[in-house]
């Protein structure tokens, strides 16, 4: 299914913020995508001059926050193409995760097509130093006017794209504090954890806020029932090398299926590599650093790709992990990196050309 998308171009278009000094979210481009959902079908999909969304006060989204999101990227190659990582599979997983927060789901082919088109129309804004891209954020929110806890009828999905700057300020990885956090929880058995639900972010945030305050980088996220079992760490998904394995927990409703962590999984097995998905408890992990077993750890996500982790941190005990930058996470984050700018063969058909 292909939705015809209008495009009505800005008479204002912005200067574009210097290379060096993109961050992460802090700059929008000229244009956004907007496609409405109504009576039961999507319609009108747009590209519109970037600006302020017109939201009746009573929207469903602003009372009962049924609202998820995507995130995914458009890199310029060093043969300054631009290329989308992946969109075709964000776009599923948007599609898969709506009916949990009874939204409609978009079709993930005619909305990767809308965002190509989008991304078309801002392929000047796609940054060209080594590391930066073009983030993509879709976003789909409830917007009928209606007090009634109920599934709203109306429904808004946007997208809008930040040029975003190199994650680690360079080519060199940062590895991460993590305090394990035994009180809060990002998600429970049954809940949200398995959609990008913004419902999820905010339940994160205090810890996290937490946790800086006493010097950690991220949360290292366990399960809701005992806080045994080893989840996400921060907005990323967990890999530990113990010993020659790559082992990562097991897909639940409480782990969002990440992109980036499909695409290390696959990437490991073909290199030959024993990657296992399986339920990982603290206790494991403990018994693993102090018999020298557990090599490495670290996340992954579309934004950072790789965050190697030095160090996990609970209230009795500090766990060094190898160097900070392993050398598994370093060769899967160059890796994936170079398939990104055209560098590498794209064997596994991950990426589309604009
Ligand atoms: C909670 C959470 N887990 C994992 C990930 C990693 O997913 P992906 O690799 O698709 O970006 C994200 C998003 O980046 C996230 O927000």
């Amino acid at each position: 299914m292909k939705l015809e998308v209008r495009i009505e171009r800005t008479s204002a278009p912005k200067v574009h913020p210097p290379e060096t000094d993109l961050g992460f979210g802090r700059h929008f481009t000229d244009h956004m995508l907007l496609v409405d959902f109504h009576d039961g079908a999507w319609s009108d999909a747009r590209v519109v001059p970037y600006g302020p969304l017109s939201l009746d006060p009573a929207a469903a989204v602003l009372h009962y926050g049924q609202a998820m999101f995507e995130g995914a990227k458009a890199i310029r190659g060093d043969d300054g193409a631009v290329r989308l990582f992946r969109l075709q599979r964000h776009c599923e997983r948007l599609a898969q995760g709506a009916p949990r927060l009874c939204m409609p789901s978009p079709d993930p082919a005619m909305l990767a097509h809308a965002i190509t088109e989008l991304v078309k129309v801002e392929e000047a804004w796609v940054p060209r130093a080594r590391n930066t891209a073009l983030y993509i954020r879709p976003t789909l929110i409830a917007t009928e006017p209606f007090l009634g806890v109920r599934p709203a009828n109306q429904y808004l999905l946007y997208v809008i794209l930040s040029p975003v700057g190199s994650y680690y300020g360079g080519d060199t990885l940062k590895p991460v504090r993590i305090w394990v956090e035994t009180q809060q929880t990002r998600a429970a058995k049954g809940g949200l954890g398995a959609v990008k639900a913004g419902a999820n972010y905010a339940s994160s945030l205090q810890a996290a806020m937490r946790a800086k305050k006493d010097g950690y980088d991220q949360v290292l996220w366990l399960d809701g029932a005992k806080h045994e079992m080893l989840e996400e760490v921060g907005t990323m998904n967990l890999f530990l090398v113990l010993g020659d394995e790559l082992v990562t927990p097991a897909l639940g409703d409480t782990i969002l299926s990440g992109v980036t962590r499909d695409s290390i999984i696959t990437l490991a097995k073909a290199r030959g590599i024993k990657v296992t998905e399986r339920p990982l408890s603290l206790a494991e992990i403990v018994e693993a650093h102090a018999s020298g077993k557990l090599k490495e750890v670290f996340g992954s996500g579309t934004a950072a790709v790789v965050s190697p982790v030095s160090e996990l941190v609970t209230a009795d005990r500090r766990m060094i992990v190898g160097d900070g930058v392993g050398p598994i996470g370093q060769s899967f984050y160059d890796e994936l990196t170079a398939i990104q700018r055209g560098a590498r063969r794209d064997e596994h058909g991950w990426l589309t050309a604009l």
